[in-house]
């Protein structure tokens, strides 16, 4: 799209027309949306009653061609809570603008989920911590050069200048510390670097990372994450750190570390998020 294109095009009925499409098929409303990265689509098998439909078959949704990310959209319960769970994501490394890249998210939350739970794979930047460690995300550095509230202002999505200060709901933080110490699991809590890529990225750049804050590195989550904060839905982001970031260890980095790591933590990730659930919906209504 050119950028006279991109000022005048509005999302919302594209949003509103893949809600339509989508609402027959959950059995009932969605309580809380979750977002599954590289490695982590094993959850969606978990789900009982479970329906599904492949984002090919959803009207506007981007389809991924990233192996590991299967694209489908899965509704049905988990403990208790009605999800809808985005089982793979597209990236803007793949060519899509930020905006496309969170359009499923706004679909959910046109869908009315009270809660939104993303996940990815990511780069361990902290040198204290290790490869197979769970990250609650605390915070974000945008590095992407991207934002998906990029376009014209839309009211029906939200503010045009909304706040990031409390992205990261601390009520859903507090949930997720007490659902991993009730599992006997350590969850990490630090702050996610959205970068680019799809190179991983150089040792000088973890080290500037670093320098500014980041503990986590990763080439997703932050374009739904803003999405979702414009419209109002409360968020928990999780990383599951596959890897220690470039440098920090004298070995090369491969897309292979990623997903055998994200495996090994699949039970320990999915457990987590399965105790997490009833308690984030409480939290909230509460
Ligand atoms: N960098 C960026 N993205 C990633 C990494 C990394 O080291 N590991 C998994 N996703």
């Amino acid at each position: 799209m050119t950028a006279a294109a991109l000022r005048d095009f509005r999302w919302l009925p594209w949003i509103d027309e893949a809600a339509a499409a989508l609402r027959p098929l959950l059995p009932r409303p969605p309580e809380v949306g979750v977002v599954l990265g590289s490695g982590l689509g094993a959850f969606a098998e978990r789900l009982e009653g479970a329906v599904a439909r492949p984002y090919a078959e959803v009207p506007h949704f981007p389809v991924s061609q990233v192996v590991g990310h299967a694209g489908r959209v899965v509704a049905g319960r988990v403990n208790g809570v009605s999800v809808v769970v985005l089982q793979g994501r597209v990236h803007v490394y793949e060519g899509y603008t930020a905006a496309e890249v969170a359009f499923p998210v706004r679909v959910l939350g046109r869908l009315g989920i009270r809660a939104l739970v993303l996940t990815n794979a990511a780069g361990c930047a902290n040198p204290g911590w290790a490869p197979g460690d769970l990250m609650r995300m605390t915070d974000h550095l945008n590095f992407s050069g991207q934002n998906p509230l990029v376009g014209p202002d839309d009211a029906d999505l939200g503010p045009r200048f909304p706040d990031l200060s409390r992205l990261y709901d601390p009520r859903l933080a507090a949930v997720l510390d007490e659902a991993a110490s009730a599992l006997g699991l350590r969850l990490r809590a630090g702050v996610y670097a959205c970068m680019l890529g799809p190179s991983y990225e150089t040792p000088a750049e973890i080290r500037m990372v670093r320098a500014v804050g980041a503990d986590a590195v990763g080439m997703s989550t932050v374009p739904e994450a803003i999405a979702a904060a414009q419209m109002g839905v409360p968020v928990a982001g999780i990383s599951c750190l596959t890897n220690m970031a470039a440098g920090i260890l004298d070995q090369p980095l491969s897309h292979q570390e990623v997903t055998e790591t994200a495996d090994r933590v699949r039970e320990a990730f999915i457990a987590l998020i399965t105790a997490f659930l009833p308690k984030a919906v409480a939290v909230l209504a509460g």
